[in-house]
C-alpha cells in the first residue's frame, strides 16, 4: 500500500495472481478428474454392451444354427435308413455328410463358448473356470492346477464374473503364447468381502519395463485389457514377473457380502 515504494503494490498483484492461478489449477484438476471418470464410465458401458452382444450372438449360433444342423443330421440319418444296405456308395456318402455336420456342430459350440461361456450364466464362475482350465490343459498340454475357494462360492455380479473369466482367458492365452511354462496355477479365493484371483506360471517371465516401453503397435492389448477390466469394476490389478521368475497376475475385487 506504500505506493511510493511501489513494491508492496506489486506484491498485492502477485498474491492475487497466485490465488487466481491456484483456483484455475484446481478447476482444471477437477475437470480432468471428471473427464477421467466419464471415460471410465464410458469404457465400462462399452464393455457391457460388447459382452451383451457377444452373449446374444453366442446364443443364436448355438441355439439356432446348432439346432438346425442337428435337425439336418437327423434327416440324413432317416434318409440313410431308406437306402438299401447294398447301395454302399450312397450310404458311405451320407456317413461323410453326417461326419461333416458333426464337426460343424463342434466348431459352432467352440466359437459360441468362446464368445460367451453359457456355463457362466448357468453354473457360475467356479465351474466355468474349472472347465476353462481343463480345456486349456487338454489343448495346450500345460498342467493347470485350479484351486477353487475353500467354501462353496457365492454368485457374484455377472459383470464381475465375466471380467474375472476374461482375465483368466487372456492370462492363459499369454501363458500358451509367451511363457514356455510347464505348469500354472489358477487360484480363486474369497475372504473378508474381497474376491481374489491369482494366475501363476513357472515360465520364463518377462521384464515389465521392457514391455511397457514397447512401441504402440508391438504393445499388445492383453495386459492392458486385463488391467482395465479389473480397475473399471473397482478392482485392483497387479503383475509380478521377471526373467526366470515366472509370471504372477493378481486381481482383487471388493464384493457385496
Ligand atoms: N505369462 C507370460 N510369460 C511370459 N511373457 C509374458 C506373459 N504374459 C505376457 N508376457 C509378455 O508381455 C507381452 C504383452 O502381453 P499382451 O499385452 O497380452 O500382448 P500380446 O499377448 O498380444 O503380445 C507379451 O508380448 C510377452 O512378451
Ligand atoms: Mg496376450
Amino acid at each position: 500500500m506504500k505506493d511510493t515504494a511501489g513494491i508492496p503494490v506489486a506484491f498485492v498483484g502477485i498474491a492475487r495472481d497466485i490465488t487466481e492461478q491456484k483456483n484455475l489449477r484446481r478447476a482444471l484438476e477437477e475437470t480432468a478428474r471428471q473427464r477421467n471418470e466419464d471415460l471410465q464410465r464410458f469404457a465400462v458401458s462399452v464393455q457391457r454392451v460388447q459382452e451383451e452382444e457377444r452373449r446374444r450372438i453366442a446364443r443364436e449360433l448355438h441355439d439356432d444354427l446348432g439346432q438346425q444342423l442337428s435337425g439336418m443330421k437327423f434327416n440324413i440319418e432317416v434318409f440313410e435308413d431308406s437306402i438299401p444296405e447294398t447301395d454302399k456308395q450312397t450310404r458311405s456318402k451320407l456317413e461323410k455328410f453326417m461326419w461333416q455336420i458333426d464337426s460343424m456342430i463342434t466348431e459352432i459350440r467352440r466359437i459360441s463358448a468362446n464368445l460367451h461361456p453359457a456355463v457362466l450364466d448357468d453354473f457360475g464362475l467356479v465351474i466355468a473356470l474349472q472347465i476353462l482350465c481343463e480345456e486349456f490343459q487338454r489343448m495346450q498340454l500345460i498342467k493347470i492346477n485350479f484351486e477353487p475357494p475353500p467354501q462353496t462360492a457365492a454368485r457374484h455380479d455377472p459383470h464381475v464374473e465375466i471380467a474375472l473369466y476374461r482375465v483368466v482367458q487372456e492370462a492363459l492365452s499369454n501363458i500358451a503364447k509367451h511363457a514356455g511354462a510347464s505348469a500354472a496355477t489358477v487360484r480363486l479365493g474369497q475372504k473378508d468381502g474381497t474376491v481374489s484371483l491369482v494366475i501363476e506360471d513357472d515360465g520364463k517371465g518377462f521384464d515389465l519395463e521392457t514391455v511397457h516401453a514397447r512401441k504402440d503397435v508391438d504393445r499388445g492389448l492383453g495386459l492392458i485389457s486385463m488391467r482395465e477390466r479389473s480397475e473399471d469394476l473397482g478392482g485392483k490389478f497387479r503383475i509380478e514377473s521377471g526373467p526366470t521368475k515366472g509370471t504372477k497376475i493378481i486381481v482383487e475385487f471388493p464384493v457385496r457380502q
